[in-house]
């Protein structure tokens, strides 16, 4: 059963619902206000925590000294996250505040707290256990210099790195270079190959272009379009989104990264079906790490026993 170590962000989300995100200016009124467990890295681990059947998960990251930083590592024990390389700081733990749509559709403004003093050293420290690891699954709420020192380790370790380089601001692109697996979204897909992405077909294509730039598979997310894969064997799939009532969207991402690390290192066929199944679940519920299915919640769908089917 594969291991996979996340490093990655520790947020407290506040959550707000309303009818219609706010323009610039405008101020609009919350229907709900609530703190719940988020942060790419964080999600990302209980993702893959929650689909895996043996596997160890293993985090590494930074909480503040505070009551949410330890709220946070408890929720994430819970999960079944081996919390050992998570350090706390004299820092406020990072807080993102999201904003959902009636359509589900959310805006996310990040303040990194502690998710800003993880270091380089850090992760050298924490080096010994996670190149026991099958894989490395990094995203890019970090620190640029210690996501590529994570990177690097795993290399030179044979461990495999699954990047998804979210949020998109001051990318390296270089370290495309390092990366084995890159899953990005639309947006993201784009940016790094410079014309629009708007469905699977351009999905491919940019997928395919993005293989040429150092990743040996690159998955792009296409969110009610499903998700466009590409390898450098010349291998090229879409798979469709399941079609499902869409309550929140967020951390709909990290909840597919979770799920396809896990598959993909088990080596299983359905990998990419697997990890759209459990994002589609994910978008069914409220809030980003609560919303993550179960393995067994995700093969239910997958195997009809839940009212959705493929778009
Ligand atoms: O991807 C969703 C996550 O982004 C939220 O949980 C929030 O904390 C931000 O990191």
């Amino acid at each position: 059963m594969p291991n996979i170590c996340v490093v990655g962000s520790v947020n407290m989300d506040l959550i707000n619902r309303v009818q219609q995100h706010p323009l610039p200016g405008q101020t609009v009124r919350a229907s709900t206000t609530r703190y719940a467990p988020g942060g790419k890295g964080a999600n990302q681990a209980v993702a893959a925590a929650r689909a895996s059947q043996e596997g160890q998960t293993l985090l590494v990251g930074a909480v503040g000294a505070d009551l949410w930083g330890n709220q946070l590592l408890e929720m994430l024990k819970v999960n079944g996250v081996d919390t050992q390389g998570v350090v706390t700081l004299n820092e406020t733990t990072g807080m993102a505040v999201v904003t959902v749509d009636e359509a589900g559709e959310n805006t996310i403004v990040v303040v990194p707290g502690a998710n800003a003093g993880v270091t380089r050293a850090h992760i050298e420290a924490m080096a010994s256990v996670f190149v026991q690891c099958d894989a490395i699954v990094l995203q890019n709420e970090i620190p640029r210099e210690v996501t590529l020192r994570a990177m690097e380790l795993a290399q030179q370790n044979g461990v495999w790195v699954l990047w998804n380089p979210s949020p998109l601001e001051g990318v390296d692109e270089g370290m495309l270079g390092l990366t084995d697996i890159l899953v990005v979204n639309q947006t993201e897909a784009a940016h790094f190959v410079g014309h629009s992405v708007s469905d699977g077909d351009s999905g491919q294509v940019a997928a395919k272009e993005l293989c040429r730039k150092g990743p040996a598979i690159v998955v792009v997310t296409l969110g009610a379009g499903g998700v466009a894969y590409a390898d450098v064997f010349g291998n090229m799939e879409v798979v469709p989104a399941f079609t499902v009532p869409v309550v929140d969207t967020t951390g709909a991402g990290d909840t597919f990264v979770g799920a396809f690390a896990v598959a993909r290192m088990e080596g299983r066929k359905d990998a990419l079906r697997f990890a759209v199944a459990a994002a589609a679940l994910a978008v069914t519920r409220q809030g980003a790490q609560e919303a993550i299915p179960s393995r067994q919640e995700t093969e239910q769908l997958l195997d009809g026993e839940v009212g959705w089917s493929p778009a």
